[in-house]
């Protein structure tokens, strides 16, 4: 079971804590909060053995296979005929309409196979010294899976550094991150995501890798983070931010940060590439949430961290290099690297870093 302590209710920010359902009960059995809205698209979570019960003793929330599911619209209630939830509406809108995806994602298929995978990559970690890992995240052979994004994640990584000793929340995915940092030494990982099968993969591969000791999974959104103030050193979010309200999310990953903590995301960014190639070759996901960012999107982030800061990559080569996908060419990372190396400095001297597609938010909170 996960440590519960730092967790709090999304809504309301009260603690919780783990009881029987039949204690949560009492006299008023809890019921799960009626839901409405377009696109829901997963069952209901409901009454599970042990359930996280709010400290006013009013709500509670479903727990299953250890994984808490702090989302307010899977809230048990004391009255069955209180309110319905509009999942249809933000901020829960795109994690309903987007929960089949990608929990079939992580579940099976290219998901699964991932895991073996990401284990032969992370193979060498496992073996590492605490001189080793404090080098984290060199050598980035090692560390850094986004072939097309690797320059960003770079950042990100190094902006985290070092992990050792701390406690580092990977926001939405499926827990490689999370992984790869209790590899680099951190004393506690833990992935929220709004997919339930995406917290299961985080388990599996932390099982598979040896470092479940240190993994805590949450279903959550980062708009309303069931996490208490002031209890994280490092939130990592890789192609999550281009999926969240900016400006309801980022005050959450501040809040919930140490005086110090550092925040970093690898994103995707808006271009007149990305126009024209979407109209030519189509999305790569369907959701009209997902979006690459763009300056209004990313405004939260100077008014949230006044030190926040954007570094974009791969002016001239990403988009080529991602359409070149779609006709099987897939380029190594190596190769990715060098090309990405040229076309930075290029777009560094021509002034035209700002048409890179990948970028790295990185932030500290003062
Ligand atoms: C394009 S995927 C990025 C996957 C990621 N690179 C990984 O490590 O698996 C987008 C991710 O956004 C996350 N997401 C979507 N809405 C979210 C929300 N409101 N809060 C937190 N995460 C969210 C989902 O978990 C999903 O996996």
């Amino acid at each position: 079971m996960a440590d519960t302590s730092i967790l709090v209710c999304p809504a309301t920010k009260q603690p919780l804590r783990l009881v029987p359902i039949e204690e949560a009960d009492g006299a008023r059995p809890l019921v799960p909060r009626a839901r409405t809205g377009g696109g829901v698209t997963s069952e209901h979570a409901g009454r599970t053995p042990i359930v996280m019960l709010r400290a006013d003793g009013e709500v509670a929330y479903p727990v299953i296979d250890g994984i808490p599911i702090l989302l307010a619209p899977e809230m048990l209630v004391r009255d069955a005929s209180s309110a319905a939830y509009d999942v249809g509406a933000l901020p829960y809108a795109e994690a309903y309409e987007q929960m089949a995806f990608y929990n079939e994602f992580a579940a099976g298929g290219e998901g699964g196979g991932e895991l073996a995978r990401y284990a032969e990559m992370l193979r060498p970690a496992q073996r590492l010294t605490p001189a080793g890992r404090s080098q984290f995240p060199e050598p980035r052979e090692l560390w850094i899976d986004a072939v097309y994004d690797a320059a960003a994640q770079m950042d990100c990584y190094r902006h985290l550094a070092p992990v050792q000793d701390r406690v580092i929340l990977q926001l939405g995915g499926k827990g490689l991150h999370a992984v790869k940092f209790l590899l680099a030494g951190a004393k506690e990982a833990w992935v929220l995501t709004p997919m339930l099968q995406e917290a299961r993969w985080a388990v599996a591969f932390a099982e598979m890798m040896g470092v479940s000791a240190g993994l805590h999974c949450i279903v959550g959104i980062a708009e309303e983070l069931p996490i208490a103030d002031a209890t994280v050193d490092g939130v990592y979010a890789g192609g999550t931010v281009h999926h969240i309200v900016t400006e309801v999310a980022f005050p959450e990953v501040r809040r919930v940060l140490k005086p110090g903590g550092a925040f970093a995301a690898a994103d995707p960014w808006r271009t007149p590439w990305y126009t024209i190639g979407t109209r030519v070759f189509g999305k790569r996901e369907p959701s009209v949430y997902c979006r690459p960012l763009d300056a209004a999107r990313v405004a939260p982030l100077k008014s949230t961290f006044p030190n926040g800061r954007r570094l974009h990559h791969g002016a001239f080569t990403r988009y080529l290099l991602l359409v070149l996908t779609k006709f099987g060419l897939e380029s190594s990372l190596r190769t990715a690297w060098a090309l990405n190396r040229i076309d930075d400095a290029v777009a560094s001297v021509l002034g035209m870093r700002r048409l890179g597609s990948s970028v790295a938010l990185l932030a500290t909170r003062e």
